[in-house]
C-alpha cells in the first residue's frame, strides 16, 4: 500500500461516519424517502414485479432508513436490513416500530452479510459506494444461492449518460441553481474517500450488468435490465412545472438469479 492510502478499515471507518451523520437529514429529500401515496404505490408495485411473491426471506444490503425494507415488510416479506452505520439504522428501527413491522436489523458491512438462506438480495443506491462490488455481489451470492438479486439504480453522474440525459442534467441544474436551496446531504464525501472507492462518480447500467453477469449471480443465467419508468412518472407527477418537463433522472433495476 502506498504511503497515505488508506486502509480497508479506514475507509469503511470514514463511509460509516458519512452516513451517521448523514441520518439526521437523510429522509428530508424526496427522493430519498418518497412519501408522497402515488411515489410510494408506484416503488411497491415495481418490488412486486422485481421480486417473487411474499412471503419469502429478504435480505436488504445497505438498507439505510428503511424505504425498501419497509415497502418489503409492508407487503408480507420477512426483510433483514444490513447496513454499516448504526445512525442510519436507527432511523429503520425506529420507523418499524411505529409501523409495527418486524424487520431483522443488522449492523454489517456489505462484504460480510447476515449469514442465512434468503430467496433474494435488494439494494437500492448503494453499489457507487462499495470498495469492492465484486466481492459484496460474490458474499450477497453466498448467502442466497437459489434466490434472485435486485439492485435499484439510476444515472445521475455525467458517465454513460447519453446526450440527451446530459442535455436534461444540465437543464435539472440550471433550474436548481435558479431555486431555493433543498436539502440533499449534509455534505459530499471527501476527495481521499472518493479516490478509495472504484465507482464514486456512479455506475453505468452496462457497468453493472458488467459486474453481475461476472459474478456467480451470472451462472444461473444473464442478468436482465428494466426501467422503472413508473416511478419516474410518480415522481415528475410530484414535481413543479419545469422539473417536471425536464423529467427525474433515470431510475432502472438489473436483475438476476431465479
Ligand atoms: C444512498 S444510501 C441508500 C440507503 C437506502 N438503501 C435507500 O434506498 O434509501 C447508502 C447506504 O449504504 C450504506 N453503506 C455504504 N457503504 C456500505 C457498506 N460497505 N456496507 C453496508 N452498507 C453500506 C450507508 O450507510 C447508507 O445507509
Amino acid at each position: 500500500m502506498e504511503p497515505g492510502a488508506e486502509t480497508p478499515a479506514d475507509v469503511l471507518g470514514e463511509v460509516r461516519g458519512y452516513w451517521d451523520a448523514d441520518a439526521e437529514t437523510y429522509d428530508q429529500a424526496p427522493d430519498h424517502y418518497p412519501q408522497r401515496p402515488q411515489e410510494v404505490a408506484a416503488w411497491a408495485a415495481a418490488l412486486r414485479r422485481l421480486l417473487p411473491e411474499p412471503p419469502l426471506k429478504v435480505l436488504d444490503m445497505g438498507a439505510g432508513t428503511g424505504f425498501l425494507s419497509l415497502l418489503l415488510a409492508s407487503q408480507g416479506y420477512q426483510v433483514t436490513a444490513a447496513d454499516l452505520s448504526p445512525g442510519m439504522l436507527a432511523r429503520l428501527r425506529a420507523k418499524a416500530t411505529v409501523r409495527g413491522l418486524a424487520i431483522q436489523v443488522v449492523e454489517a458491512d456489505a462484504e460480510h452479510p447476515p449469514v442465512d438462506d434468503f430467496g433474494a438480495v435488494v439494494e437500492r443506491h448503494l453499489m457507487w459506494t462499495l470498495p469492492d462490488p465484486a466481492k459484496a455481489l460474490a458474499a450477497w451470492h453466498s448467502v442466497a444461492p437459489t434466490g434472485r438479486l435486485v439492485l435499484v439504480e439510476g444515472t445521475w453522474g455525467t458517465r454513460g449518460a447519453s446526450p440527451a440525459e446530459l442535455v436534461r442534467q444540465r437543464a435539472r441544474q440550471l433550474a436548481r441553481s435558479l431555486q431555493p436551496p433543498r436539502h440533499a446531504h449534509h455534505d459530499e464525501y471527501s476527495q481521499r474517500l472518493k479516490s478509495a472507492l472504484p465507482h464514486a462518480d456512479g455506475l453505468t447500467p452496462d457497468e453493472v450488468v458488467t459486474l453481475v453477469e461476472a459474478s456467480s449471480w451470472g451462472k444461473a443465467g444473464r442478468a436482465r435490465i428494466e426501467r422503472l419508468r413508473d416511478v419516474e412518472w410518480a415522481m415528475a407527477d410530484g414535481m413543479g412545472l419545469v422539473d417536471a418537463i425536464i423529467g427525474p433522472p433515470p431510475r432502472w433495476a438489473v436483475i438476476a438469479g431465479r
